[in-house]
């Protein structure tokens, strides 16, 4: 069993899946809390509605680094965190997050890396870069996060095709549907601690 902190900054549909997930059985988790940087987000709203502590925490609330990555800290232990998803969060993980939760932290990117990835790859970003290449098929990409944008071993992809009259909307909308999918089961991964990692690689151990 998780205790999740799930991190993300706009509309919060992958937070919803997981959510759902975990009501459905599919996920043996439990969202100890969801941490946004922006306070309109539909994650902090989808959080308060489902009696799930719900933290706004950016460079607004906690100006001094020191400070903000202190209070995150705090904030992951008070609530009993043991593992990070990002669904969603457009900022940078503070090293020293990541090196308290050493390979405990993954983030979902609507790309498959190490393809369409790094820094200013996020969103809709993603999309427009993916149909200008002219790659014929993109996908899906949950990873661990590491100190670098993007580059942590992988854990889960899945592809589909490029349509020739697919754009960066039509392109979002049916990569954002296998996201849905595929998070909760990668995270279900290490849910059961099948996972393990080797260098780049990371080993998936069959079922229980
Ligand atoms: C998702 O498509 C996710 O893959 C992407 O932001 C969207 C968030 O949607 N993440 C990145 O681009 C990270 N580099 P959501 O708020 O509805 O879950």
């Amino acid at each position: 069993m998780l205790r999740l902190a799930v991190f993300a900054s706009g509309r919060g549909s992958n937070l919803e899946s997981i959510a759902r997930a975990i009501s459905h059985g599919d996920l043996d988790a439990e969202i100890a809390l969801v941490l946004s940087n922006n306070s309109a987000s539909g994650a902090l709203h989808f959080a308060r509605e489902h009696g799930i502590p719900a933290i706004h925490l950016s460079t607004k609330t906690n100006p001094d680094p020191r400070d903000f990555v202190s209070r995150m800290k705090s904030e992951l232990k008070h609530h009993g965190a043991d593992f990070i998803a990002l669904a969603g969060y457009m900022k940078k993980v503070p090293s020293e997050i990541v090196n308290t939760y050493p390979n405990r932290i993954t983030n979902i990117h609507p790309a498959l890396l190490p393809a369409f990835g790094g820094k200013g790859m996020y969103g809709m970003n993603v999309h427009k870069a993916v149909l200008e290449s002219g790659a014929r098929v993109t996908g899906v990409t949950v990873h661990i996060v590491t100190n670098d944008y993007d580059v942590g071993p992988i854990v889960a992809q899945e592809c589909i095709a490029v349509r020739d009259d697919d754009t960066p909307e039509s392109l979002a909308l049916r990569v954002l549907e296998i996201e849905h999918r595929l998070y909760p089961r990668a995270l279900q991964l290490f849910a059961q601690d099948r996972i393990t990692i080797n260098g780049l690689r990371t080993i998936h151990q069959s079922p229980p």
